[in-house]
């Protein structure tokens, strides 16, 4: 009998279940197994290297679990890490949250674009240089947020502190004049309520949305056919490389989740 496949994914911390979240909406009958690493959160200040060396051990135990499909649910180690998981995992199909969003921009209709990120994400260029090579008629102005995400993953949502850090970041004058705004980390889209509130006319890109269709397609151009799950593992498995209680609160309060998350330690 064939094996039953499962996605994996992984992030820093909690901000991958954003993807999770959208990709259960498309795809509820395909176990999936989540990995936050959040003993090195974040990783949008971490160097190239120590994201690549993270990213490689998170995929290689995601294999382990008889993972097909990786998606690399931070937009932090897509850009750091991308490729070298690609040449190293050769067998392995793998989505990153950064071209699914470029093919759909590129498409239009906006044509200056905004773009809010980690420092490794905007340093990276990644989304400019894979935009202008799909379209050069775009203009993307990437500003770098580096305060967004331990907000979020230290509670701030809904205090009012992250509606002012939000506002200044999105009065930087590169981003005046903006069609469209991305949530260029996968902690971000926790804040479109807030980020619509502010910037009544712009497009909020879905990132979660646009890469969950993204799975979908890799998911059957690679296999046949969506089986549905018949093992008796939970449908979704969650692991943390450092688990924390505010943490498993703050997974409780944002998303609901109540399942046993557990820790493991990566060589
Ligand atoms: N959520 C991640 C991203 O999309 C990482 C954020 C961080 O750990 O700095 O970039």
């Amino acid at each position: 009998m064939e094996q039953q496949r499962k996605i994996g994914l992984f992030d820093s911390g909690l901000g991958g279940l954003t993807v999770l979240k959208a990709l259960d909406q498309v795809m509820p009958d395909v176990p999936k197994i989540y990995f936050g690493d959040t003993l090195h959160l974040p990783y949008g200040d971490k160097s190239n290297d120590a994201i690549i060396g993270y990213s490689m051990r998170i995929v290689e135990f995601l294999m382990h679990q008889g993972c097909d499909i990786i998606v690399i649910a931070c937009n932090s180690a897509s850009a750091a890490a991308g490729a070298a998981l690609e040449e190293a995992f050769p067998k392995l199909t793998f989505v990153n949250v950064i071209d699914p969003v470029v093919d759909a921009l590129a498409q239009g209709p906006h044509e200056k674009i905004g773009l809010l990120g980690t420092r490794a994400t905007v340093r990276s260029g990644a989304y400019s240089s894979r935009l202008k090579a799909k379209n050069d008629g775009l203009e993307l102005c990437s500003l770098s947020t580096p305060l967004l995400v331990p907000l979020i993953e230290d509670g701030f949502l809904g205090t009012g502190i992250d509606k002012s850090v939000l506002q200044h970041y999105l009065a930087h004058p590169s981003l005046q004049g903006i069609q469209a705004l991305v949530p260029g980390c996968t902690h971000y889209p926790l804040l479109e309520d807030l980020a619509r509130e502010e910037l009544k006319d712009v497009h909020w890109v879905d990132a979660p949305a646009i890469v969950a269709q993204a799975v979908l397609s890799a998911w059957h151009a690679n296999f046949e056919s969506q089986e549905s799950a018949q093992g008796s593992e939970p449908m979704i498995q969650y692991y943390l490389s450092d688990k924390t209680e505010s943490f498993l609160e703050l997974a409780k309060q944002t998303f609901g989740i109540q399942a046993q998350w557990r820790t493991i330690s990566l060589p």
